[in-house]
């Protein structure tokens, strides 16, 4: 068990935000812009929000003016969203946003009152299934469509291919679901576990393929996703860390040239307030 904040810097959040804008499902968009209640001023909150990626991607795709209230734990990546404000929507209305340092874990449905939008990514294997239903009741109070996007599954598939993949891959995926303070985190089960809550809730539930596939113009984001990913498993098996040496240093210098495609499986997730009463 340990006590862990992990912080996200902001380097690798930019290194991973033209991946992320290109994995995203699009199609999930008409039937989202369909749905988000036409006001006056589009309210939009963005949980865990880090330096405010999702709202330069969506805003320019989502008709109408918006205001997006930002929320993060980490104020530094707080002041760097405020300063990155998304472009305007494509009928040019104006796009403003505000930050609130928030442990989304501890939100109450009065801080997402009047919300027409509630946006998360990349952020539900960091919860645990308790912490989880919680922020999903929430923000089903608010009564508006929910995107949950790139949210990790589970799957990687490296080319060329190596015999030690797997077993990486296992330990990787064994340290996301480990044991913290808080809890065990859900890790590559969280959207199974998304599904599962949101559709007890009522909602209608629309889940989208949306992997990252880095090839040779991603060569920087390979590598450090390589480290990080190569990291966590030895972390979990201590005598991976003996087998894997020079798989590692191999498998980074290909990432380094541009000679290492790596998939990482995601899925994006869609949740309409449904008609019908919660089971
Ligand atoms: C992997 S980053 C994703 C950031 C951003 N959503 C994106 O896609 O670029 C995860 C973010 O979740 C934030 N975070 C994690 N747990 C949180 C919590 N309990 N409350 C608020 N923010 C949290 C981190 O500070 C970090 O910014």
């Amino acid at each position: 068990m340990s006590v862990e904040t992990i912080r996200v810097s902001t380097e690798w959040l930019d290194l991973r935000e033209g991946a992320d804008a290109a994995a995203r499902a699009r199609d999930l968009l008409d039937e989202l812009c369909g749905h988000v209640p036409g006001a006056d001023v589009r309210v939009i909150h963005d949980l865990a929000c880090g330096t405010g990626a999702m709202g330069r991607w969506l805003a320019p795709l989502l008709p109408g003016r918006q205001h997006w209230v930002l929320h993060d734990r980490d104020a530094a990546l707080l002041d760097v969203a405020a300063a990155r404000c998304p472009a305007p929507a494509p009928d040019g209305s104006p796009v403003d946003v505000e930050t609130r340092c928030t442990y989304i874990t501890r939100l109450g449905a009065d801080d997402l009152a009047g919300a027409s939008l509630i946006t998360a990514s990349a952020l539900l294997d960091l919860l645990t299934r308790e912490e989880l239903d919680v922020l999903l009741d929430v923000c089903a109070a608010a009564g508006c469509p929910l995107l949950l996007t790139l949210s990790v599954v589970g799957h990687v598939e490296l080319a060329p291919a190596d015999p030690l993949d797997a077993r990486v891959a296992a330990a990787f995926d064994a340290h996301q679901r480990r044991m913290t303070d808080r809890g065990r985190l859900l890790g590559p089960d969280a959207v199974a576990a998304a599904v599962e809550e949101l559709c007890l809730a009522g909602s209608e539930v629309l889940v989208r393929r949306s992997a990252w596939r880095l090839g040779p113009a991603d060569a920087g984001l390979a590598a450090a996703w390589f480290r990080g990913w190569i990291g966590a498993a030895c972390e979990q098996d201590p005598e991976l860390a003996e087998a894997a040496g020079s798989y590692a240093r191999g498998r980074l210098a290909a990432a380094h040239a541009g000679r290492l495609a790596v998939t990482v499986g995601h899925t994006d997730l869609l949740a309409l307030p449904g008609d019908r009463e919660p089971t």
